[in-house]
């Protein structure tokens, strides 16, 4: 077999298995990165991967390997994909890096010409580019306090928006996040979320039913007056791809829009195509005031913004915002590329039908599998939580189990949820139909074999 030298679209889409995961040449990285790297840096799967593309990354030892997590929902165009590879490699040969603050280029520009295309809303824009989501986040907390003059922010339960210090303080979990690096910025206020799966009275009442809670608690505890923004993401990612109750998303927003609080929308992990559209407020025509951005941004280059109102935006002081490589030429000149490529080839339409596929599939395993609570999800990113069977009791250690399970058979996929007990699926938007379902397969081959193990003899054979 030829050995393919190069990664993008054109490596073979396969999922190839050579040795066990890891193998040993990923042994030896690994124990080079135990001596070298720091320990709080967590691995999911200890596979060194040396080219990716398509749907699939390839490892050291010649593995190819199934990508169900696109690195975090960042390369959602694939990995090294030709517009991007195209861009970078033009623009690095021209220049690097003048910091747009000191003498600004073009690519800047055009790339917040895109966000104020793209974002939802038709009112003008402007935006302003970073180097990560927590960035982002932290600085549209920032605008918002300079534009309203106050101060308190409002986040929610499962809440995941960064690493930094203010947006430690707006995350929910502790741990690994939180645990032992505070204390933690002052003015963040944490209300209910409205999770269909865990709410008291069921599902369809949640959306209602938690704005009322959230509504009364600034009413009553904070004031609205006193309130800066509400940030939220439309989809929680971390927090376990929790998609907020119909109604709970437009109800803030109203709520928002009629007391002077800034609407902010993290959509961090839920842009550019990732849910079936453009941005995840979409899904229930809410236009937020400012988008935070990152991720998929940019084909896998560090890149982020924030988006939104001019008056907003251009409240700051001149000055007020920036930072040495925010917007940096290459990264701009791979969001161009990535945004071309969601554009010409219709990934927001292929996030749609993934998440068509995706979800009767893994519903069909709910069925079979009662350690399956709730299947739930948009487009490419979707999600089953797994608990005690019959109960809500949340189950870490099966999800474990079933992660490994996927590992060992040549698929990524990531865990994610407060309780450790949500098992994700991020697949890039240009992952081939059969690799699609080979990855599902392998999901059920993974349930039937952890089913097996506690209970043998009981399992119902995968299909499929
Ligand atoms: C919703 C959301 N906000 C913010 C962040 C932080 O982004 P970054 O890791 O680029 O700082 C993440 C990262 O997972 C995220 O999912």
């Amino acid at each position: 077999m030829t050995e393919h030298r190069r990664g993008g679209p054109s490596l073979p889409q396969e999922r190839r298995l050579q040795t066990a995961i890891p193998g040993p040449r990923s042994q030896e990285l690994l124990a080079r990165r135990d001596a070298a790297v720091a320990r709080g840096i967590a691995i999911t799967l200890p596979v060194f991967v040396t080219r990716a593309g398509g749907g699939v990354l390839v490892d050291v030892d010649g593995n190819s390997l199934i990508d169900f997590g696109s690195g975090i929902a960042v390369v959602n165009v694939g990995n090294s994909a030709e517009h991007v590879v195209a861009n970078v490699r033009e623009q690095v040969g021209e220049l690097t890096h003048t910091c747009f603050m000191i003498t600004p280029y073009e690519g800047y520009v055009a790339v917040c010409e895109q966000l104020a295309r793209l974002t939802p809303g038709d009112h003008e824009k402007r935006s302003a580019l970073f180097n990560s989501g927590a960035e982002a986040v932290e600085n549209a907390v920032k605008i918002s306090r300079a534009a309203t003059g106050r101060q308190a922010v409002v986040v929610f339960d499962h809440a995941y928006h960064g690493r930094t210090n203010l947006t430690l303080a707006l995350t929910a979990k502790n741990m690994p996040y939180k645990h032992s690096f505070g204390p933690f910025a002052p003015e963040i206020y944490r209300m209910p979320m409205a999770y269909p799966f865990r709410w008291p009275t069921g599902p369809e009442r949640c959306g209602e039913e938690a704005a009322a809670e959230v509504v009364t608690a600034i009413d009553k505890q904070l004031g609205a007056e006193n309130v800066a923004c509400l940030v939220i993401e439309p989809i929680q990612g971390e927090g376990g791809f929790v998609v907020p109750g119909e109604g709970f998303l437009p109800r803030l927003a109203d709520y928002c829009r009629s007391h002077g609080i800034v609407f902010v929308a993290d959509e961090v992990q839920t842009g550019f195509a990732r849910t079936g559209a453009w941005f995840a407020c979409e899904h229930e025509g809410v236009v937020p005031d400012l988008v935070a951005t990152a991720k998929g941004i940019a084909g896998g280059l560090p890149l982020a913004a924030v988006t939104g109102r001019a008056e907003l935006m251009d409240s700051v002081h001149v000055g007020g915002l920036g930072g040495t490589f925010g917007g940096n030429p290459v990264a701009c000149a791979a969001a161009l590329g990535a945004i071309r490529t969601i554009e010409e080839q219709g990934l927001v339409g292929a996030a749609r039908r993934i998440g068509e596929v995706m979800l009767p599939r893994l519903r069909a395993l709910q069925q079979r599998f009662p350690v399956v609570g709730d299947v739930r999800g948009r487009g490419a990113m979707v999600a089953v939580e797994l608990v005690e069977p019959g109960t809500k009791t949340p189950d870490p250690a099966v999800t474990q189990q079933l992660a490994k399970a996927c590992h060992a058979d040549g698929l990524v996929v990531l865990t994610c949820g407060t309780y450790g007990n949500v098992l994700r699926f991020l697949p890039p938007l240009v992952m081939p139909d059969h690799l699609l379902d080979e990855g599902l397969a392998i999901v059920e081959r993974a349930f039937a074999g952890v089913a097996e193990e506690r209970a043998p003899g009981l399992a119902v054979e995968a299909t499929a």
